[in-house]
């Protein structure tokens, strides 16, 4: 099954939880990632991978030294990344993303220099958006970056409610359009 087939199948399955209905395009997963200290991040962050698609393009910008945690809930995304991905560098790890923290304990890796979100926020309960925004701000360094893009300015609130200082970005260049916050560590 091709990654926009599987995809559409689990959007059917748990639209919450998937929140779109096929994976986002290169052109976004680049522009998320454009602005972002590669050169200096030793330990970066995926919340909500899907198939993948910025997985490589992360991968392709980090240093040879660096880890990369990956975070994927869905029980076939999480398969399918275990097999496309043998880097030593990654870790994908089958759990909620709200356990950062936890997991940056266990792999010894202290704070993240950089979050990249692409989980569907506005679709998840409030409790639930809460703690991953926080979770994150938490498990950031302090000069981390968490970024998360969004199909509408509706997060923007959302957002703000727990980081202070936020860029918003704007591309055409994905179905649908997409908005790019890049967040700063809420000290
Ligand atoms: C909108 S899709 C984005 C997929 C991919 N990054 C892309 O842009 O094409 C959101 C992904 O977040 C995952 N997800 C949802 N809730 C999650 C959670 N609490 N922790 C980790 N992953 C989660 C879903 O399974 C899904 O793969």
């Amino acid at each position: 099954m091709d990654s926009t087939s599987s995809f559409l199948k689990q959007f059917w399955k748990d639209k919450q939880m998937v929140g779109a209905l096929s994976p986002s395009s290169k052109s976004l997963g680049a522009r998320m990632i454009r602005d972002l200290d590669f050169e200096n991040a030793r330990v970066v962050v995926e919340l909500g991978p899907g198939t993948g698609v910025f997985t490589g393009l992360i991968l392709e910008k980090m240093h040879p030294e660096a880890t990369l945690l990956v975070f994927e809930l869905n029980d076939l995304f999480y398969n399918q990344l275990k097999n496309k991905f043998d880097d030593p560098r990654v870790h994908i790890i089958h759990d909620t993303a709200e356990k950062i923290e936890e997991y940056l304990s266990q792999y010894n890796l202290g704070k993240a220099d950089l979050v990249i979100s692409s989980l569907p926020l506005a679709m998840f309960p409030t409790e639930l958006r809460v703690s991953i925004l926080q979770a994150s701000n938490r498990s950031l360094t302090e000069y981390g970056k968490y970024v998360q893009f969004q199909y509408s300015l509706l997060a923007k609130k959302q957002i703000k409610h727990v980081f202070q200082d936020v860029k918003i970005g704007f591309t055409i260049k994905n179905f649908p359009p997409a908005f790019i916050y890049t967040c700063k560590k809420q000290q």
